[in-house]
């Protein structure tokens, strides 16, 4: 036994047992009519997640009995901490002193907001029975709003549509808090800041909502909610982006290349153009008088400067005269909308001055009377020419 005996706690222990005799022979009950007990602080404002430092002495040992720190006075008094119990988050701030029973509690919380009571009991007839106890320490928590957090509506909306947009942060304490938004820079005006009663008792929550109309250039704005109070050195902000909440959905255009009709077995191609949109998300189909087509030219949506999208689908196709006539339709979807349709028809003609035209010149030249007389002048001429020297032949 002789190393264990060495160690602190059984040191302790002997301290305590020579403590208790010491007491037992009576010397407690003679010194307990000097005995006063100080608790000198009135009120204390802690800030969460630092220590609390409880002041409490005594002078002389008083009677045989324990000193205890409880929160809270009659029914529902909770004790902080003793001298036998298991109390974490506490330790004395001098164990060493039997005159002094300040404690410090660790990680203070809002929920150990309240008044404490230094209490001295004293052993009557094995129960202990109260003696005397301190003035009481009103503990209020100073604690900082959680980060704020802003949310907007689950869908999208359109230009010109509005939206509400909340900012909420709690657990604070006191309850003097500010908050504003800012659109971009600019501070803009909300509906009133709810405070209400937090989660503990003990500290507070807020909410606050502002209602904007969206534009189409909101899809580079952002909305600020900036939060400020006593206990923070900076304001929090949290930003929100608009765009998260925005649709502007696509102008589209249907343009043929070449523009006007095409001759037979000639190419058109059809380009489907989609201006201005957000959020890039978009599918385009080709319909051929009502039928879908298989197209491999669709480019991928890129983003302007505005921030908007923009995107080209094209179809090249050989003009025959059984597609004269033929719709060419350009189906968007955008963001999971009703589908936005632009159509186009094909036009199919056969040039005037080519293909059969060899045979209607040559048809309205031998309708001429003057080549007619041409010809037989022509013919006749000829005819005497031969007469002649085949007259001269025979000569
Ligand atoms: C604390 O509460 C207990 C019951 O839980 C009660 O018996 C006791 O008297 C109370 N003490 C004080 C000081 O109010
Ligand atoms: C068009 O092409 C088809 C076969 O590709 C051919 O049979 C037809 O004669 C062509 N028509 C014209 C007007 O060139
Ligand atoms: C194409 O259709 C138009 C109008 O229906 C018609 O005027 C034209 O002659 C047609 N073209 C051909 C090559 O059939």
């Amino acid at each position: 036994m002789g190393i264990p005996m060495a160690s602190p706690w059984a040191l302790q222990l002997t301290s305590l047992l020579l403590l208790l005799l010491w007491r037992s022979l009576g010397v407690g009950a003679q010194v307990s009519e000097g005995f006063q007990l100080h608790q000198p602080q009135d009120k204390v404002s802690v800030t969460a997640g630092e220590t609390l430092t409880l002041i409490c002495t005594t002078s002389g040992y008083g009677p045989a009995g324990p000193l205890k720190w409880l929160k809270g006075w009659g029914m529902g008094n909770e004790t902080v901490y003793d001298q036998n119990g298991v109390f974490p988050r506490v330790i004395r701030a001098e164990p060493g002193f039997y005159t002094d029973f300040s404690i410090y509690l660790r990680d203070v919380g809002p929920e150990d907001a309240g008044t404490y009571y230094c209490v001295k009991f004293r052993k009557r007839f094995g129960v202990d029975e109260m003696f005397q106890h301190g003035k009481g320490t009103e503990v209020s928590v100073r604690a900082k709003p959680t980060p704020p957090v802003v949310s907007g509506p689950q869908h999208r909306v359109g230009p010109g549509q509005s939206v509400s947009v909340t900012c909420v942060s709690g657990g604070f304490y006191p309850e003097n808090i500010a908050m504003r938004w800012l659109k971009d820079a600019a501070s803009i005006s909300a509906q009133q800041l709810r405070v209400t009663p937090g989660r503990t008792k003990s500290s507070y929550d807020m909410s606050s909502s502002v209602t904007v109309t969206l534009q189409e250039e909101d899809v580079r704005s952002q909305l600020v909610c900036e939060v400020q109070h006593p206990t923070l050195r900076a304001p929090l902000r949290e930003t929100f982006q608009l765009s998260k909440v925005l649709r502007v959905p696509p102008r589209v255009r249907v343009v043929a290349e070449p523009p006007g009709p095409v001759e037979p077995n000639g190419t058109v191609t059809f380009s489907c153009q989609l201006e201005g949109f957000y959020p890039g998300e978009v599918s385009v189909t080709w319909l051929e008088n009502g039928m879908e087509m298989k197209v491999e030219n669709v480019s991928r949506a890129v983003e302007t400067r505005r921030g908007l999208f923009e995107l080209r689908s094209q179809v090249e196709l050989q003009a025959t005269v059984e597609r004269n006539g033929s719709v060419f339709t350009c189906r968007v979807v955008h963001d999971g909308q009703e589908p936005l349709s632009e159509l186009a028809a094909l036009r199919v003609t056969v040039p005037a001055q080519e293909g059969t035209g060899g045979q209607s010149q040559g048809g309205s030249l031998l309708s001429s009377p003057a080549l007619w007389l041409g010809v037989l002048l022509e013919k006749g001429l000829l005819g005497g020419l031969l007469l002649c020297l085949f007259k001269r032949m025979m000569a």
